[in-house]
């Protein structure tokens, strides 16, 4: 599931000896759909329930167990269980039986497993598997109070049919219950969780007849890297877009497809309210022709030359910034080729904009390249430089210090 909470996450995923560690291998599955990177890491009481190869084939990694390389273990070479607990996003233990959830308690660290919780930085989660009365025993229940206290999340036991034959608590979670579970917790913890962002990119086109335009060679690659920043930190985006061609990867965000300066403003309006953070990308025309032709102009009737009347269009990111509330935060972009900062300064006091980003137009930079480079200008007079990098990349950096700035995260 691209975008989503797991998506290119990094899992430890640690099996102990339950007979739920055969659902370990639809857990693989499972995390693998949704976008996760998985590293098995067993112990030897759960190989005697499903096999190493079973998990390191649904994985496509090495599935590790014991301290040494089994394979080289002649050679001595060593599985680093700091290395391993260093390299995980998050650590999910599933199953993990009563043996196992007793030593993370402790810190007995007499295998693989528990000696990379010990070593492990991050967010970890224990779904425990276990027969009934194992799970209502006091030694469970305070242990899993005891890891709930030091800050590991206890996704419960589920109450069914269990291996014994007896119904009760005790069944591991299901492994799509699992990854929903996280999931809804990632998401939760997100800065942007539960925020509306709103985004322009590309640029428009104001037609002078049928086939003709004014236009300018915007991608819309770099509204597009913002607003799927914004979403990967939790927001709901919506991206307004003008006629671009370029193939921009827009899943998981609220696309809206517009052409002129006066659809993208109506638009932009249409979300504006309902937003905390606005991002105008878009290269929008500053002229339109005042009357666009309804056919074809066609050169017999120019005598050589013609002109075209234009008129202004309407300044959206302007227009926004005169409706902005307290609660509201908003961001332009200025594309110049000579005395970048006094105007990117200006637009600063005349869009009632948060934040000018500035960027050049050269071979690496603005439109149509697909890296940048830009300086930030804040309300405050406060200035930040964001060297040459991918705009993917860039639309990170730049979300994380405009966050930073806010207080947002
Ligand atoms: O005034 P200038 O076009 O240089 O300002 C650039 C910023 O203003 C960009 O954020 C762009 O999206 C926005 N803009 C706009 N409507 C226009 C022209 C520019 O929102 N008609």
């Amino acid at each position: 599931m691209e975008n989503g909470p797991l998506y290119q996450r990094k899992v430890l995923l640690g099996v102990s000896g339950s007979i739920a560690a055969y659902k370990s291998a639809f857990l693989v599955r499972e995390l693998i759909k949704w976008g996760a990177e998985v590293q098995v890491v067993m112990t030897t009481a759960a190989k005697d329930f499903i096999t190493p190869l079973t998990l390191s084939t649904l994985s496509t990694r090495p599935v590790y167990s014991t301290f040494l390389h089994e394979k080289d273990e002649k050679y001595g070479v060593w599985n680093n269980h700091v290395d391993l607990g260093l390299w995980a996003d998050l650590m999910i233990i599933a199953p993990a039986s009563s043996n196992t959830l007793s030593k993370l308690v402790t810190g007995a660290c007499d295998d693989l497993l528990s000696a990379v919780y010990m070593s492990a930085k991050c967010p970890v989660y224990v779904a425990p598997a276990m027969d009934l009365d194992m799970y209502k025993n006091e030694a469970t229940s305070s242990n899993l109070e005891e890891l709930t206290a030091r800050g590991v999340t206890v996704i419960p036991a589920e109450h069914g049919e269990l291996a014994s034959g007896l119904i009760g608590q005790g069944r591991m979670a299901e492994p799509e219950d699992i990854c929903q579970f996280i999931s809804a917790q990632l998401l939760e913890q997100l800065p942007l969780y539960g925020k509306n962002v709103l985004i322009n990119a590309g640029p428009t086109h104001e037609h002078i007849d049928p086939v003709r335009y004014l236009g300018n060679n915007s991608t819309g690659q770099m509204g597009v890297a913002l607003a799927h920043a914004a979403r990967s930190l939790g927001a709901t985006v919506t991206l307004v877009l003008g006629p671009t061609h370029y193939p921009l990867d827009l899943s998981g965000l609220h696309v809206v497809r517009v052409v002129s300066a006066k659809e993208m403003l109506t638009a932009m309006q249409e979300y504006y309210s309902s937003s905390v953070l606005t991002i105008c990308t878009a290269a929008v025309s500053d002229f339109v022709p005042k009357t666009a032709a309804d056919k074809k102009l066609k050169k017999t009737t120019m005598k050589g030359s013609m002109s075209i009347d234009l008129e202004e269009t309407p300044d959206i990111l302007a227009t926004l910034g005169q409706t902005k509330r307290i609660d509201q935060r908003l961001i332009g972009f200025a594309l110049e080729t000579n005395d970048g900062v006094g105007y990117a300064k200006d637009k600063l006091r005349t869009k009632n904009a948060d934040a000018i980003v500035l960027n050049t137009l050269s071979s690496t930079t603005g439109f149509e390249s697909n890296t940048n480079a830009v300086e930030v200008f804040f309300q405050d007079g406060e200035q930040h430089s964001l060297p040459l990098t991918v705009k993917s990349e860039l639309g990170e950096q730049l979300l994380h210090r405009v966050l930073d700035k806010f207080q947002w995260v």
